[in-house]
């Protein structure tokens, strides 16, 4: 199953939606595989965010980052990356659609609640950044056999 890297950022937390945004992001059919609390050090912000080095709002989005605490999760599915994207919506609050995470809990563009992984080659990175050894589980939840068709052995 692909996997994907998803952070509640600093606003979920501080204004309690964790519960909610998980809760789509379980009711969808996403898998949880690893999942923990930090508070990001500046050093990982930085590697995590290096693609938008020398853009003016990297010095604000790397502050907002590390500012409190987050909760960081790695999330298996079938295309998991693309329904992650989705179910958050496009970056920026103002803009984003209702029915989406970004597009019902927030205006802001800056405070947009959660990340996710871009790509297939930005989660591998990410994911190998924010988790060690050990930290991503292999469980197989009960009820995969009615969330995914795998009668021809692989998930459809
Ligand atoms: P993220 O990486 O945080 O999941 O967000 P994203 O893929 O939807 O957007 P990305 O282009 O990767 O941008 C990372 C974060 O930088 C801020 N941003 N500001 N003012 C601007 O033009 C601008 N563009 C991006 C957003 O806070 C975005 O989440
Ligand atoms: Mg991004």
């Amino acid at each position: 199953m692909e996997k994907t890297l998803i952070i509640l950022k600093p606003d979920a937390l501080q204004r309690g939606l964790c519960g909610r945004i998980i809760t789509r992001l379980e009711e969808k059919g996403l898998q949880i595989v690893g999942m923990k609390m930090m508070q990001i050090p500046r050093a990982l912000a930085e590697k995590h965010y290096e693609m938008h080095k020398g853009k003016p709002f990297y010095d604000g989005l790397l502050r907002f980052m590390t500012s409190s605490a987050v909760v960081v999760m790695a999330l298996a599915g079938r295309d998991a990356i693309a329904i992650a994207r989705k179910l958050m919506g496009a970056t920026f609050g103002s803009k984003a659609e209702p029915g989406t995470i970004r597009g019902d809990f927030g205006v802001s563009n800056v405070f947009n609640l959660i990340h996710g992984s871009d790509s297939l080659e930005s989660a591998q990175r990410e994911l190998g950044l924010f988790f060690g050894a050990g930290e991503v589980l292999e469980w197989t939840p009960a009820i995969q056999g009615w969330v995914y068709d795998m009668s021809k052995g692989q998930a459809e």
